[in-house]
């Protein structure tokens, strides 16, 4: 199959270029060419996406393409020229899209029909503050532009090696490769109840279910996540500390000692919403049921903890964790708990 990648060169298209190579398909991407070239592709076009920058998609015009896989886009305007550009030369055009595009992620379990965020501006094309609407909007676009063509894949959380963001990445740092963080103590800070939820998906696994979907030519729109429920931070913990050689002691923080201490949610502490959090029941608790039927597998997650330090252990580490709480602010949260379960 000819599969072009709209992206392709950062982390979940830089697996699905691996492994759709991997499966002998021939792969293009297309990209601005501010990241390295992917080393599977046997075509790297280059332009903007925007058909208001330069020449646009115009880089595209004479190749065949089998599939699409749209994995950089944010703005209907935008998405919208690809997904018309496309519509006919595909039999197949996926999008890549988030759980963030739920109106209400209150309540747990919400499932691909449940209602979508909206948009106060329409014609906003400010990504962060709109990101969940946008998304919407863009896979609107797509759905109109291509029918029953169309293929709409909602990620959750996405975690494992190139993974820049580097959320699921402390935590994997804090246990296994602690000096990556600078002088740390020897407890490590975790949101307590160990039940506490989480949801996440190897890229890989991800670009596992994208492939399969392409290949198999499977139409729909899909949460893509681990199960609800699979995982939470005490399962998380013990990987961590079954992966690392020297292993920090876990002190269990509970909500209002972390917010007394000002640890900033999912930024301060990686993977952390407070119970306050409006998101919280909901955002790590998806429904995947349509998913997991069309066959998402999700890998042990030792496999990913394991992976993800080895990716860590060779990267320059210089630009990451700049707001994670700091070495002195973990001890001091850890004090703090202390002095709560003395009182
Ligand atoms: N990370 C998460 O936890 C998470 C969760 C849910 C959903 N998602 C979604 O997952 C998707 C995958 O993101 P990824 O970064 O991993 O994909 P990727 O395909 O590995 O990287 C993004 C690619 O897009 C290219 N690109 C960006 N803007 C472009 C433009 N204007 N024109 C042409 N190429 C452009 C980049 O290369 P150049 O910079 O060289 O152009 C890069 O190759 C995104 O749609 C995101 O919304 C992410």
């Amino acid at each position: 199959m000819n599969l072009l990648l709209l992206g392709g060169t950062r982390f979940v298209g830089r697996h699905v270029a691996e492994l759709a190579t991997r499966r002998g398909h021939a792969v293009t991407t297309f990209t601005r060419g501010r990241e390295a070239a992917s080393p599977h592709a046997v075509r790297a076009l280059t332009g903007d996406r925007d058909p208001r920058i330069g020449a646009g998609l115009a880089a595209l015009a004479g190749h065949p393409f089998d599939a699409v896989v749209d994995l950089s886009g944010y703005v209907p305007r935008v998405v919208g020229a690809s997904a018309a550009a496309l519509a006919d030369r595909v039999r197949r055009y996926l999008f890549v899209s988030s759980v963030s595009v739920y109106a209400d992620l209150s309540y747990p379990d919400a499932d691909e029909s449940a209602p979508l965020a909206t948009l106060a501006d329409p014609a906003t094309e400010d990504v962060l503050p709109n990101y969940g609407g946008l998304k919407a909007a863009c896979e609107a676009v797509v759905r109109d532009a291509c029918g029953s063509r169309a293929t709409i894949v909602r990620p959750g959380l996405i975690v494992g090696p190139f993974d820049s963001t580097d959320r699921f990445g402390y935590w994997v740092a804090r246990f296994v490769h602690p000096h990556l963080l600078g002088n740390r103590g020897a407890e490590a800070v975790v949101p307590a109840p160990p039940s506490r939820a989480l949801q996440f998906i190897d890229a890989r696994d991800l670009a596992a279910f994208i492939v399969d979907l392409v290949e198999r030519d499977v139409g729909g729109t899909f949460n893509a996540v681990s199960p609800p429920g699979q995982w939470t931070f005490g399962v998380l913990a013990a990987a961590l500390h079954a992966a690392a050689d020297a292993p920090p002691g876990i002190a269990w923080v509970d909500d209002d000692v972390l917010v007394a201490q000002k640890v900033e949610p999912w930024t301060g502490l990686p993977l952390w919403l407070p119970a306050a959090e409006p998101d919280h029941a909901g955002f790590m608790h998806v429904s995947t049921a349509r998913a997991l039927e069309a066959g998402l597998g999700t890998r042990p997650l030792g496999e990913t903890v394991a992976d993800t330090a080895t990716w860590l252990a060779a990267r320059d580490n210089a630009a990451a964790w700049k707001h994670v709480l700091t070495g002195s602010a973990e001890r001091a949260v850890v004090d703090a708990a202390r002095r709560r379960t003395r009182a």
